[in-house]
């Protein structure tokens, strides 16, 4: 959100108004005393707040409070909005566009500046995509003094201008490589009156990965607005991504996963158009909890009308995984109401399936191919 993102900026010395963070509209009268004329801003993990009414120019306090009583709990691309953020109102001259980030096709950073920023980035790139300029950042190398001036340059900031603008991008590229970003971007970064060059908005996408060695970016993590099922999912360390159809998916291996949405989309076709509900991907260990707590989770969505366990046996082998299956029915017992389609195949598959047969449990039906399990599991989901 804007205003985490600010904090990022304060910290590596960009330079902009952090502002003041309000959840009720007697907070932002409050910040709005204390600040003078003011923006009222959405805070939301979306962009195009400000033509969605969620930004707002307050000239007193009242005015300040009013907005807020507007913005705060309007929808916003379907997220509400929980706080907004209060930001000193700037005299602003110009609006251009900044922003670092992963290039993943060419295995690279890439830098997007354009001194036509303000709201409209993707429609500039339309209607004149001269005017924005797409530099390449060598990773190796990344972004040092010459580099700076090379894309200052490009961009075509105003001569007065040049010298802030060098020492921001470089420290907008530490924002980028000291917190692990997939994204820094600055729409505006202004130039205010007085010729001095400000970002006042920001947006920083976090690399989920570098996790590990950035405690405090734990802080950053919307709550409110993570799916539940999602939520669970994370506490108990599964890889799991809610989708919107009807058959629940578990497979080991996101690469057998990916497959089993393809083939359950494909199999679903012939069931009223049925698809998979979840990504989720217990990996090696599949044993009876982790079995259990991946149940559990895809159980739960109310969306779900039947189960797809596709599970090759490697490293655990197949009746290991049956073992798990009929332990993790014991775990949640009652709970479990919603028909499982099984298909083991690979190390061990012979004592796997025997295990499954000789428990015979109602809601288990075993299928020896991976397309016959999904068309089984569509067919059940659509009855
Ligand atoms: N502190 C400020 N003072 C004056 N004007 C501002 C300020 N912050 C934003 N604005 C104006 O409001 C416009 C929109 O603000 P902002 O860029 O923060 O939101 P947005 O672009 O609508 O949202 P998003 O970035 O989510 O698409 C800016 O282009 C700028 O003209
Ligand atoms: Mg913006």
């Amino acid at each position: 959100m804007e205003f985490q993102a600010k904090e990022l900026f304060a910290k590596h010395d960009v330079p902009g108004a952090p502002g003041i963070v309000a959840t009720t509209p007697a907070e932002a009268r409050a910040a709005a005393e204390k600040l003078g004329v003011c923006v009222v801003k959405a805070q939301v993990k979306a962009g195009g707040r400000g033509k969605a009414g969620g930004v707002k120019l307050a000239k007193t306090p009242d005015e300040a409070e009013e907005h807020a009583t507007a913005i705060l709990g309007m929808e916003i691309k379907g997220l509400t909005v929980h706080r907004v953020l209060i930001a000193p109102a700037a005299s602003i001259l110009e609006e251009y566009y900044f922003s670092f980030l992963l290039d993943r096709a060419n295995r690279q950073y890439l830098c997007i500046a354009s001194i036509e920023g303000g709201v409209e980035i993707e429609e500039v790139a339309k209607t004149n995509p001269d005017a924005v300029k797409q530099i390449a950042i060598d990773p190796g190398t990344g972004v040092d003094e010459a580099k700076a001036r090379e894309i200052v340059a490009e961009a075509g900031f105003p001569e007065v201008l040049v010298e802030q603008a060098v020492t921001l991008v470089l420290n907008l590229w530490k924002v980028f490589v000291e917190e692990d970003a997939t994204l820094v971007e600055v729409n505006p970064l202004a130039r205010l009156e007085g010729d001095v060059l400000e970002a006042l908005d920001g947006k920083v996408s976090l690399d989920e990965n570098a996790e590990f060695r950035h405690e405090d970016h734990a802080q950053f993590e919307d709550k409110d607005a993570a799916d539940p099922l999602e939520a669970k999912a994370k506490a108990k360390g599964l890889n799991y991504v809610k989708l919107d159809g009807a058959v629940g998916v578990i497979g080991n291996g996101a690469g057998l996963v990916m497959s089993t949405l393809d083939v359950v989309a494909y199999a679903g076709e012939a069931h009223g158009g049925v698809k998979p509900a979840n990504f989720l991907d217990i990996g090696g260990g599949a044993n009876a909890q982790v079995m259990a707590d991946g149940l559990d989770v895809i159980l739960h969505d109310a969306q779900v009308k039947s189960v797809f366990v596709n599970v090759f046996g490697g490293i655990t082998a197949c009746d290991e995984v049956a073992n798990g299956i009929k332990g993790a029915l014991e775990i949640l017992g009652a709970e479990a109401t919603k028909p499982l389609v099984v298909r083991l195949d690979g190390n061990n598959v012979e004592e796997g399936r025997r295990i499954l047969d000789e428990l015979n449990h109602p809601l288990i039906t075993l299928v020896d191919t991976m397309d016959g399990a999904a068309d089984k599991a569509a067919e059940l989901a659509n009855a």
